[in-house]
């Protein structure tokens, strides 16, 4: 019999290591994910739609009804991580002691982790292909202490691609998946996408979201549909999926968001910061019907 060289020794060596700390890393995964009651994936067909915006507003909107120290928020955008400015959190790090990472905490108790905590300025992009940024997911969910939480929402690039499968491979039990769009038809199509990606994969839906629902002229009190209105009421049932609210244009929530303010917490009276407190009521009363059919 011939000997194995001494470089397919050394290679099977590797893999047999790096297997093992796969399996250790989902071992640590699923042991984290226990501690956390819900999690709640926020995606899109398109970009720019307003998906972080939607996940910081949501979250905090989660905080102020009852769940303070809470929730936590996976910016899972590996390649545009916004949340650290969303919530003026850009100078933090994650920290390390000798018992583990932990989260960066943001208002109301907010436990958030994201890329931008790890890049060195806001210039330094990530060139990451699909294998890469799964592992650096796997890292975000195993690697760090969350502790114990109610919700955790995950902030997803747009689109289909590496980052939302990478999750939903992840996170197997997860409650399921808030869809947002904006009203033109141009974003309908890819809403369809989204509903489609999401039932394959068997996450459940909670709703889509119509963001950027009509706006309100603050000179004349007119209401004016930049973007038309009701098309994500039409998706919803056209795919037979509920519909979860809107959230009309405000420019506040754009400065907020510029100056790392949560908008449901500086402009709580504001129709659009009720949209968002109506929402989360909705996954919440969805979430415990769930739990009745289980029982
Ligand atoms: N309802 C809204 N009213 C006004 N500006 C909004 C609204 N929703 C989002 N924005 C702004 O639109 C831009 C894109 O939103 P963002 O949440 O980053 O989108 P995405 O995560 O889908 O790419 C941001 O500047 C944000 O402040
Ligand atoms: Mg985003």
């Amino acid at each position: 019999m011939r000997k194995k060289s001494n470089q397919t020794t050394k290679t099977s060596t590797n893999q047999v290591k790096s297997r093992e700390t796969l399996q250790l890393q989902m071992k640590k995964l699923r042991e984290n994910m226990k501690k956390i009651d819900h999690k709640v994936a926020v995606i899109s067909g398109k970009g720019g739609v307003g998906k972080s915006t939607v996940t910081v507003n949501l979250a905090m909107a989660f905080a102020l009804h009852g769940y303070a120290n809470s929730v936590g928020i996976l910016d899972a955008d590996i390649t545009g991580p916004c949340i650290p400015k969303m919530l003026a959190l850009k100078d933090r790090q994650i920290q390390s002691t000798s018992e583990g990472l932990y989260p960066v905490v943001g208002p109301l108790g907010i436990r958030v982790v994201s890329m931008g905590f790890l890049l060195p300025s806001d210039e330094t992009p990530v060139i990451w292909r699909g294998p890469l940024k799964m592992s650096a997911i796997r890292q975000f969910l195993s690697d760090i202490a969350w502790g114990e939480l109610k919700f955790l929402l995950i902030d997803l690039p747009p689109g289909t691609g590496d980052e939302p499968l990478s999750i939903m491979q992840l996170i197997p039990e997860m409650d399921g998946v808030v869809i947002v769009t904006i009203p033109s038809e141009v974003s309908q199509v890819v809403v369809k996408k989204a509903v489609t990606f999401s039932r394959k994969l068997k996450m459940p839906i909670f709703g889509i979201i119509e963001n950027m629902s009509g706006f309100i002229c603050p000179e004349c009190g007119k209401k004016i549909n930049i973007f038309k209105t009701g098309g994500g009421e039409k998706i919803a049932q056209e795919l037979n999926t509920p519909f979860l609210g809107k959230i009309p244009i405000d420019p506040e929530i754009c400065s907020d968001s510029d100056s790392g303010k949560p908008f449901i917490m500086n402009h709580p009276d504001s129709p659009s910061s009720k949209a968002f407190m109506e929402i989360v009521q909705k996954i919440e009363t969805s979430l415990k019907k769930k739990a009745e059919v289980k029982r």
